[in-house]
């Protein structure tokens, strides 16, 4: 999981790589380096750290001249994060460098082969390897760089996205992708190669996404030319045109990219059901699902795979879906469902839920579920992405891209686009009453305006998050629709505040959570007038009993809550099968500016990524 840029063409490389890697850190930031060709000679600088660690030391160590170069910024899986295990890494001769996003699983036996023959390895890395098996294959049979990668590439087992660059050949670079990313930017006479378009949106808008076990020569001047790396046959350049832009990809004037795209929530939700729900007309109309109705239909039941806030987009899925639309649906973390032996069949559909597109557990769990018959339906927010490519049919979120490693505008689109396909469904199958089928609809289309109303309460949430900002744990409760999203809130300030939470359903409290309950503990409960309001009163008297600090999320003008919580925030009223998305909203907040006080990396917490392609 890193991100990986080069270019070739008549432009200085070194700022459009570094450039580039900046906007791919959210893939991996804990080193970084450069390999840039001048004409002359390959230099090569490493640096533990972010990319401007990088950018520091290559004004110290080399010159930036250049238009050919490779870049690459990591997220580490074999050897620890330090210069030497930073790419490009370098062949024994100091011919070849590459930059490689994935993982060699058989590097181990091609380390032992290689070493016999005399290499010897610097780095602790499965990529170093793999340059080097490329090497000695070069050597030992007179390949051309393209073919030695190709021959190369066939001994190999894992997942890549790679790019190499041979100083004895320099006009060319040579790149290759099997299960991880990889785009071609085509400019006039000059190429960029990169994990996703943004390094080279500003560039050229002309993009080409290669397919797994696809290679590629870029060369200057030169079309480009792909390969099938098994046969060698010759594939035809599918060019497509970028919708996204620069602005879309940058803070717009916010201090973080979480807290731009916490606010970017009313637009990426009218996006998300922008030409599929029209309300006059009473109809829901998604291509992916018309396309395939029948499969729905009759289905058994639905599975959905997912990891972590995608995973909780599901629960929220199960509850209107059941609810709504009367099909039995169970969610299963994609990790777990695809190594316990699962009983599948073709009545099955399963839902594949992915922001990136790109996690290897949920792509595992999809090929599981192809191999056994069942029809998969992918619902993702990046275009092109392996997941949307490995599915059956699919919708898009079009949340625009989501740079903070913490899900949030995710996570909302997400919602917005299941409970349209259980509408669509639950209407089909006369499992809704007409009225109650437009006033869904009619909720539904309120609901940015009311995402931004929930918005308008930051600075009493910033001073609330003030006031419990130092607290060792936190609890969250929630009960129905809800409980999901105190499973999310939980999961939010965990991940970029590194305090510790848990998510419960409010009732399960007095089966165990209610012991740590104490006059430090803040138990954040999500307590809406519609589902079960009562109830969950019930237990925040419990918590008030034990002098537990209590921070409601209510409807609007709840004064009832309010006279026994610490403090509320209060959200627009609405249906309680849509109350996620308004919900959702303060817990955000609050984890982001608990995370902002206590001085943390929002954007990129410590040990994360923000697509994690590897088990
Ligand atoms: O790209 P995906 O939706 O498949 O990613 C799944 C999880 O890795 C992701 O939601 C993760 O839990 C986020 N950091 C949560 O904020």
């Amino acid at each position: 999981m890193c991100g990986i840029v080069g270019y070739i063409g008549h432009r200085e490389a070194f700022p459009i790589i570094i450039e580039g890697l900046k906007r791919l850190e959210y893939r991996g930031y804990d080193s970084a380096g450069i390999a840039l060709y001048d004409g002359k000679d390959l230099k090569v600088c490493k640096a533990k750290g972010k990319v401007a660690d990088l950018e520091a030391r290559v004004d110290s160590e080399i010159t930036k001249n250049g238009t050919i170069g490779i870049g690459h910024t990591r997220w580490a899986t074999h050897g620890v994060p330090n210069d030497v295990n930073a790419h490009p890494h370098s062949s024994n001769s100091g011919d070849l460098v590459i930059i490689h996003n994935g993982i060699i699983e058989n590097y181990v036996s091609l380390k032992k082969e290689l070493s016999k023959r005399g290499y010897i390895f610097k780095s602790d890395t499965d990529t170093e390897v793999l340059i080097n098996l490329i090497e000695d294959i070069k050597l030992k049979e007179n390949l051309k760089l393209g073919k030695a990668v190709q021959v190369a590439l066939n001994q190999v087992v894992g997942a890549y996205a790679i790019a190499v660059f041979d100083k004895k050949k320099p006009d060319e670079i040579v790149i290759a992708k099997l299960g991880s990313p990889l785009a071609v930017g085509v400019g006039d006479n000059e190429f960029f190669i990169a994990s996703d378009a943004s390094p080279f949106i500003e560039y050229t808008k002309n993009a080409i996404y290669l397919e797994d076990e696809e290679m590629a020569i870029v060369r200057i001047n030169k079309p480009i030319k792909i390969r099938k790396i098994k046969d060698d046959s010759l594939v035809d350049p599918y060019i497509q045109e970028l919708q996204m832009n620069l602005e879309q990809i940058e803070k717009g004037g916010y201090d973080h990219f979480m807290l731009k795209e916490i606010y970017e929530q009313p637009d990426a939700i009218r996006d998300t059901y922008r030409g599929r729900l029209l309300v006059k007309e009473g109809i829901i109309r998604m291509a992916g699902i018309d396309d395939n109705i029948e499969k729905f239909i009759n289905a058994d039941r639905i599975i959905i795979v997912a990891c972590g806030t995608s995973w909780h987009a599901g629960l929220v899925a199960e509850y209107i879906f059941e609810d709504i639309a009367r099909i039995p649906v169970e969610v299963e973390y994609a990790s777990e469902f695809r190594y316990r032996n699962p009983v599948i069949t073709k009545k099955d559909v399963v839902i594949a839920i992915s922001q990136s597109g790109e996690t290897a557990d949920t792509l595992a769990a999809i090929k599981l579920a192809k191999a056994n018959g069942a029809f998969v339906f992918g619902v993702c927010n990046v275009v092109g992405s392996t997941i949307a490519r490995e599915t059956h049919a699919g919708a898009y979120t079009h949340a625009g891209p989501e740079i903070g490693v913490a899900s949030t505008k995710a996570f909302t689109t997400q919602i917005t686009l299941l409970t349209l396909i259980a509408l669509k469904l639950a209407k089909v199958k006369g499992e809704i009453s007409n009225s109650d089928y437009r006033y869904h609809l009619q909720e539904l289309e309120l609901i940015p305006e009311k995402v931004a109303k929930a918005l308008k309460s930051e600075d009493h949430i910033k001073m609330i998050a003030e006031k419990y900002k130092n607290a060792k744990n936190f609890l969250y409760l929630g009960r129905g629709y809800n409980f999901p999203v105190a499973l999310e809130g939980a999961l939010k300030l965990k991940e970029i505040s590194y305090i510790h939470a848990e998510g419960y359903p409010a009732a399960e409290m007095k089966h165990g959570p209610i012991a740590l309950i104490d006059e430090n503990m803040p138990v954040v409960v999500i307590a809406t007038k519609k589902g079960h309001y009562e109830k969950v009163v019930s237990n925040i008297e419990e918590i008030k009993a034990r002098q537990g600090k209590i921070i409601g999320i209510v409807t609007e003008g709840d004064e009832n809550v309010k006279s026994l919580a610490d403090y509320v925030i209060e959200v627009p009223e609405s249906l309680e099968s849509l109350s996620p998305l308004l919900t959702t909203i303060p817990l955000q907040l609050l984890s982001y500016h608990i995370a902002v006080m206590l001085n943390r990396n929002v954007d990129q917490p410590r040990n994360l990524a923000k697509s994690v392609t590897v088990e």
